[in-house]
């Protein structure tokens, strides 16, 4: 874990082990951020940025030994880009803590004037700072301590926005070690300890329904997904509920602790990242902890949808006939459409309480990476809800972007034998599994967050996002909290 702190102390002279400063490209080359460097230095240097291959763009770190008047052993040059927005110090800041595993001491001199600012940097310090090395025998630690340097070191606001940083950083870093997790280790029950226990001494309780109790509570959505496991499935409900309150909001994330398909299985190669596919659930899990640490007046329900889906011969088959809580039935026509089936039953849960807002989060489909790709989240829903998701979002630096629910596409999950099927056309497969999911949330404002491509990044780290999982989503609905709670 890495250590954050503010200092207003002049950080060319802090003998840390790297001192961090942005570069920033512009039309009459790259330029040096901040006036960190002394005067002689810094002109020397700037002369010789072209020939270090030092450019100013995004997720460009480059190392070299410390010049004249700075303490430090190492200087790092990050690359900001050329508009100086939060999001590109949050990124800049990230890729160079990133770059400096194993180092210890790192100074980060951004130009962080403000509290705004400074929470931005150390945002993206701590999220950059991130290692998975659980299974590691051996792997460079993550940097031990950071120090962003600021003038407003002082201030309430930026200790506060410091504060609001680590917390944040912690949120995502759980969320990521869920995800990252080996499915060997992490399934239903086990998922279901780890929200025990990363509650305890919080003010979030935490109930958790095991097989016996989904089965007398109807969850047939949840039973008939996890009939396949020899691990059987858990509905964890997790509760934030302050004394006053100004909203209750209901938070459902999608746990499928391993997706294989079940009878439909999945290709081999489509199987190699479905650990992943418990990130909703572990998302509001953080987020639900998160709110609590940062004390909104908002009361905040969470539920983890929990199950394994595996083939065998207690799998369930393609054309079984489910009933989901509340009665709905269900023809699963392919078992590989699970996360709606275990959505479902958590949607009429959540629902069950009246909260004035229900909001779900679920690596739901395929169809969302090809429409968006790998880094971008789709939100559908109640126009307002949408809106506001896709607000926080933009506020907080991550990309949600908002797509329809046409009615015409319900037409498509029509079928004989039951209330609805589970799929419905292949053509806009993310819409149809929305629709699907509004069958389940009755009149409640809703939102719907897909966030199959950006949960998991199986491609190379960029700024302050790691390989593996990411925690894509948890800032969005803090955000989404926060907003509720400044209303
Ligand atoms: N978990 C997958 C969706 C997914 C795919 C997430 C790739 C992350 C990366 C989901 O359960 C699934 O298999 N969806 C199917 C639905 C289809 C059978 C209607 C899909 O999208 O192919
Ligand atoms: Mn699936
Ligand atoms: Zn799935």
């Amino acid at each position: 874990m890495t250590d954050l702190d503010l200092t207003s102390k002049n950080p060319a002279r802090i003998g840390a082990d790297a001192l961090v400063v942005g570069v920033a490209r512009t039309t009459d080359g790259p330029r040096l951020l901040g006036d960190v460097l002394p005067g002689r230095a810094a002109s020397a240097l700037t002369a010789l940025l072209p020939a270090l291959g030092v450019s100013g763009s995004a997720d460009e770190v480059v190392r070299i030994p410390a010049v004249d008047g700075v303490a430090a052993d190492v200087l790092v040059l990050t690359g900001v880009g050329e508009d100086l927005t939060y999001e590109a110090l949050r990124r800049a800041a990230g890729s160079a803590v990133r770059s400096l595993a194993g180092t210890e001491h790192v100074v980060l001199a951004l130009p962080a004037g403000d509290a705004a600012v400074v929470g931005a940097v150390a945002e993206g310090a701590l999220l950059g700072a991130y290692r998975f090395d659980r299974y590691k025998s051996s792997d460079p630690a993550p940097v031990a301590r950071v120090e962003v340097a600021t003038p407003a070191a002082k201030d309430k606001a930026a200790r506060a926005a410091a504060e609001r940083a680590r917390i944040v950083g912690a949120a995502v870093r759980g969320v990521r070690d869920l995800v990252n997790a080996s499915p060997a280790h992490l399934y239903p029950a086990s998922f279901a300890d780890e929200a025990r226990a990363a509650a305890e001494g919080s003010a979030v309780t935490v109930t958790v329904l095991d097989e016996q109790d989904l089965a007398e509570g109807g969850y047939g959505g949840l039973l008939a997904v996890g009939q396949g496991s020899v691990r059987p499935p858990r509905l964890v409900r997790v509760e934030y509920a302050p004394a006053r309150s100004r909203a209750h909001y209901a938070l459902v994330g999608k746990g499928i602790t391993f997706d294989s398909g079940g009878l439909s299985i999945k290709p081999a190669k489509g199987m190699e990242t479905m650990k992943c596919d418990m990130a909703g659930a572990a998302t509001v899990l953080h987020t639900v902890l998160a709110a609590a640490e940062l004390a909104l007046p908002v009361r905040v329900t969470g539920w983890l949808a929990l199950a394994e889906n595996m083939p065998s011969g207690t799998a369930q088959r393609p054309s079984d006939v489910i009933t989901i809580r509340g009665g709905t039935t269900v023809e699963v026509l392919n078992t590989d459409a699970e996360g709606r089936l275990v959505l479902a039953d958590a949607l009429v849960a959540a629902r069950e309480e009246n909260p004035d807002v229900l909001v779900d989060i679920a690596t739901l489909t395929g169809a969302q990476m090809i429409a968006l790709g790998n880094r971008v989240g789709a939100v559908m829903g109640t126009e307002e809800v949408r809106e506001q998701v896709a607000a926080a979002a933009d506020a907080g630096g991550e990309q949600f972007w908002p797509m329809p629910l046409p009615v015409e596409l319900r037409e498509s999950m029509k079928t004989p034998v039951a209330d609805i099927a589970n799929m419905g056309d292949r053509f806009g497969g993310m819409l149809v599994a929305g629709l699907f999911l509004k069958e389940f949330v009755g009149e409640t404002p809703w939102a719907h967050l897909d966030v199959a491509g950006p949960a998991y990044n199986d491609a190379k780290p960029f700024g302050y996002t790691p390989k593996g999982g990411t925690g894509m989503g948890l800032r969005t609905l803090l955000g989404l909290l926060e907003a509720a709670a400044a209303r």
